[in-house]
């Protein structure tokens, strides 16, 4: 009974009785999802994270891992149980300092509160746990990866239930704090601002790690291993903290004379995208990952980018996400273009800027890298599907369509039409609809049949934008 159904008892009549009855809402269960058409059982309803303290140990050898995460939330339903995304076991919960119960299956972990839990509290809850990460697949796939001397916690769009519990979807963001303690000699890698380690009474080191601003759980990782660890300041008084794995082998100088750059393509990206968004800078080199991802402040980087000598196209790229991605984040997943287009556009930015090609020349080189016929024409940037959500298409045609809307609306347009979305999304999230109505806006032009051509209809349009037609 609720303190104030108690307190109204006393001369309360039968009728408001009643009446309490009647308007008393019931706490729900929260959903299992939080409605991405793409991946339904991603994230959960009925509550905000705001704040995630992940303090973990982690064994290279024996790939344990076990701690503590620590979520501060806040709920927006009467709540009479919740769900957290996660695949490892746990072994207890508290949410408020009561311990909870809980079942787990399918990554779906069900907490039952003692309490149901009145819409708009805040609330605390403490999962512990200790599993061997590598040990679960979903639908065959293992996105925690062991390495020759630790381990990445690095993947898109999933990689945080192989590590902590969350609600797991780009548009519940938080700040994080993340720690894990290592055997000495091991170094531990993640988001933001390094926090220094510290020396345990067990002989372990913890690494400890902190973001500041609102970082999505898919972008928040940690990198385990042997790493030179390499910290400067950059221009704009921000801290750089690079790693490269001590296994780059012939890929290290390639790796260092690329990332170590970042800074440089962090300023040159800022005049096209506006001010940078984050707190730190910074890059890692790791062989195991397989591709490269923008984690937040942070980007990692697969030394086969190096293999043929320096690279800067892919850290152009990476940087880019730290506006397109990771600041301003897919509403739902299926908004992928607004990541993968606007990166890949970055990459002809770079082009021209360092002299190796124009935008107009990089956009027909693409188009005419495919055939009519290819499949690469049928897939559709603009909705092309969970399964083909990192299909080249999504990156090289999302690209032209970039460059056919600013060719649409000329360089001054554009880049207003580029600054003003980091602007007004800044550190939350877009759809593909909201970027074409404020394409329409800034412009004044009627662009939907541009985007329907670039973006939504299969098949290889019948020219480069751009490209001189000879009628
Ligand atoms: N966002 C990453 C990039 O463009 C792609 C990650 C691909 N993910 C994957 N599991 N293959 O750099
Ligand atoms: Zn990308």
């Amino acid at each position: 009974m609720s303190l104030r159904a108690k307190l109204t008892l006393g001369t309360a009549t039968a009728a408001s009785l009643l009446l309490l009855a009647g308007t008393a809402t019931a706490a729900e269960p929260g959903a299992p999802g939080i409605g991405d058409p793409y991946y339904p059982n991603a994230g959960n309803g009925g509550y905000d994270v705001s704040h995630y303290d992940i303090r973990l140990n982690y064994q290279p050898t024996s790939d344990n891992l076990s701690g503590t995460t620590t979520i501060v939330a806040r709920t927006t339903q009467d709540l009479s149980r919740f769900n957290l995304d996660f695949l490892l076991k746990v072994s207890s919960i508290r949410v408020n300092n009561r311990v909870a119960s809980f079942t787990q299956s399918g990554g779906e972990l069900v907490v039952d509160p003692k309490q149901s839990l009145r819409k708009g509290s805040d609330v605390t809850i403490v999962v512990t746990y200790s599993d061997v990460p590598s040990s679960h697949a979903v639908d065959g796939y293992t996105a925690w990866k062991r390495t020759a001397d630790g381990a990445l916690a690095i993947d898109e769009p999933d990689i945080a239930q192989w590590w902590y519990p969350s609600n797991n979807h780009p548009t519940d963001k938080a700040t994080f704090d993340v720690s894990v303690a290592v055997p000495d000699g091991v170094e531990v890698i993640s988001n933001g601002l390094f926090n220094g380690t510290a020396k345990q009474i067990n002989g372990w080191t913890r690494w400890r790690w902190r973001s500041l601003k609102p970082q999505a759980t898919y972008l928040t990782y940690v990198a385990i291993g042997q790493f030179e660890v390499r910290q400067s300041t950059a221009p704009n008084g921000q801290p750089v903290v690079n790693a490269y794995s001590l296994n780059l082998g012939e890929n290290e100088l390639p790796a260092k004379a690329s990332v170590e750059r970042t800074p440089e393509v962090t300023e040159f990206l800022e005049q096209s995208f506006g001010p940078y968004p984050f707190e730190a800078q910074g890059g890692v080199v790791a062989p195991g990952i397989g591709f490269a991802l923008e984690n937040q402040t942070r980007s990692t980087y697969d030394p086969a980018f190096f293999r043929r000598g320096a690279n800067t196209y892919v850290v152009a790229h990476e940087v880019a996400h730290q506006w397109f991605g990771d600041s301003v984040s897919v509403q739902r997943w299926r908004d992928i273009w607004l990541n993968e287009g606007f990166a890949s556009y970055a990459e002809f930015l770079w082009s021209e800027h360092v002299g190796e090609g124009t935008a107009q020349e990089n956009a027909e080189y693409i188009y005419d890298l495919y055939p009519a016929d290819s499949a690469f024409w049928q897939v559709l940037p603009g909705d092309p599907g969970a399964a083909d959500l990192f299909h080249g298409a999504v990156y090289d045609r999302g690209a032209l369509a970039v460059h056919a809307l600013r060719v649409a609306v000329g360089d001054e347009a554009f880049f207003t039409i580029l600054k003003r979305w980091t602007q007004q999304k800044k550190y939350g999230n877009g759809t593909v609809e909201e970027f074409i109505a404020l394409s329409e806006s800034v412009s004044g032009q009627q662009l939907d049949e541009l985007f329907q051509t670039w973006l939504f209809t299969p098949g290889k349009p019948a020219a480069a934008p751009g490209a001189a037609t000879f009628a």
